[in-house]
């Protein structure tokens, strides 16, 4: 059985944790490929939730094997609370699988990412703070700390000296602070080597071998679409891949494993941080929506941004990820309104443009174009099947699907693992 992934068709929280644990009942492996704990996965079962930032949502099926591919970047004091925390309400992790070539968020990155935040003044990214940025900033720099690192003392040594080498110039004599001890640091992360060491495993044999015996793959990606550094709306975007291309990149899988790739779609729009936004609203109908969407991060306890549904985005995403389906979330959210506009074009200085432009000066620009669609006031919670919906929500749906470019193969009507609508398996 070949690979999926399983991705944010937006700019993140569209509700990929929930798919993910729901898929990880029936799948061996749910891989991690990019990112950090900039992402904030939100899981609920039965009556307990759960809060993943750089575990994989997998880890809450007992049969399913947890892995951090190599493109993840590692918080080893955020990877070991989570791992705490887990285990402390009862979650087995021990078969967690983490990769030694995945790179280090260091206490010194967490550093730069904030600094650099509060230097960028009012033309910040807004940013969690994590660290990300600076820390692919490192891997490409060719100065990054990886998790092998760890175990060899020597080498961890130069590498962070080298690493902090410039980073104290910058940080004393620019940004006027106090620089960075070596020894600090490698004292710090050696701390963890020995607490990781039970983890780290050759993730892309692993997964690679697991494929070659039939076993079920899931890459859960984390952010969206359009915050993907090469395809989103950059520079308002982070700093990895969360596309399906960064799920071969970031765990060692070939693109001729995988057969199904995933978009998770809000049935309206949020986003949180800085950045164009053309269906972001200002008024009650934005309030609503944050209120009974829940629209506050799990990361960083931000407002998110709130607008409708805007399917040039979602066309945008079937295309750079080569989607086969849709997972349409959190559409009970949009129980009671009378009327819900869904945008359907731009309008960019006077003309109609159907698709996302390139040129982010004509996005800023970007005015929506709206249709709208009838609303529906029937509770959908329980919606088991597809004909259990009013009528109004399957036309709302059946419009998505049509203007999206790919079939919508589960809905969302709640938060629960089994508020869900399967309409086409995934697997
Ligand atoms: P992720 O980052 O993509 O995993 O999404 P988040 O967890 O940050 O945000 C999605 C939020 O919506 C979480 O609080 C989920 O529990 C919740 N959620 C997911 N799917 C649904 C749904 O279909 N309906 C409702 N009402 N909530 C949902
Ligand atoms: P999940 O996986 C929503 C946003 C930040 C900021 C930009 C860059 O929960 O969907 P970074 O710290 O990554 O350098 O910040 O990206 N961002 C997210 N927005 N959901 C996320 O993750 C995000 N991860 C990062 O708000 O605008
Ligand atoms: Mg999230």
């Amino acid at each position: 059985m070949p690979a999926l992934v399983l991705l944010g068709a937006q700019w993140g929280d569209e509700g990929k944790g929930k798919a993910t644990d729901l898929l990880g009942g029936s799948v061996d492996y749910v891989v991690r490929y990019q990112g950090g704990n900039n992402a904030g996965h939100t899981v609920v079962v039965g009556d307990q939730k759960y809060a993943l930032h750089l575990l994989p949502s997998g880890i809450l099926s007992p049969g399913c094997t947890p892995v951090i591919g190599n493109g993840v970047v590692v918080d080893p004091s955020v990877l070991l609370s989570e791992l705490s925390g887990l285990n402390d309400r009862g979650v087995d992790t021990s078969k967690l699988l983490l990769s030694g070539n995945a790179h280090i968020i260091t206490p010194y990155n967490v550093t730069v990412d904030k600094v650099t935040e509060r230097f960028l003044g009012k033309r910040k990214i807004g940013t969690t703070g994590r660290g990300i940025g600076p820390t692919y900033a490192d891997k490409i720099n060719r100065v990054g700390i990886r998790v092998q690192d760890l175990y060899d003392e020597s080498i961890l040594t130069q590498k962070v000296e080298a690493a902090l080498d410039v980073k104290n110039q910058l940080l004393t004599k620019l940004y006027n602070r106090r620089a960075i001890a070596v020894d600090q640091v490698v004292e710090e992360l050696l701390g963890y080597a020995e607490k990781l060491r039970p983890y780290v495993a050759d993730t892309v044999l692993v997964l690679n071998q697991a494929l070659e015996q039939d076993k079920v793959v899931l890459f859960e990606g984390g952010q969206g679409t359009l915050l993907d550094i090469d395809h989103g709306t950059y520079p308002f975007v982070t700093s990895s891949n969360p596309t399906a291309g960064g799920a071969c990149t970031g765990t060692g899988v070939g693109p001729t494993k995988i057969s199904r790739v995933i978009g998770i779609l809000k049935a309206y729009t949020t986003r949180v941080g800085a950045g164009p936004f053309p269906t972001e609203l200002f008024d009650e109908d934005g309030e609503a929506l944050r209120r009974i969407g829940g629209e506050r991060g799990v990361t960083t306890g931000r407002d998110r941004r709130c607008g409708w549904f805007d399917a040039v985005i979602a066309r945008y995403a079937t295309r750079v990820n080569g989607l086969t389906d849709f997972f349409l979330t959190k559409l009970d959210v949009l129980t009671g309104w009378e009327q819900i506009p869904v945008c359907v074009a731009y309008e960019i200085d006077g003309r109609r443009v159907e698709e996302l432009p390139y040129s982010q000066s004509d996005f800023h620009h970007a005015k929506p174009v709206y249709e709208t669609l009838p609303g529906w006031s029937e509770d959908i919670t329980g919606a088991k099947s597809f004909s259990d919906l009013p009528k109004n929500a399957q036309n709302y749906v059946k419009a998505l699907e049509e203007m999206s470019g790919a079939p919508i193969s589960a809905i969302g009507v709640g938060p629960g693992r089994d508020e869900t609508i399967e309409i086409n398996s995934f697997l």
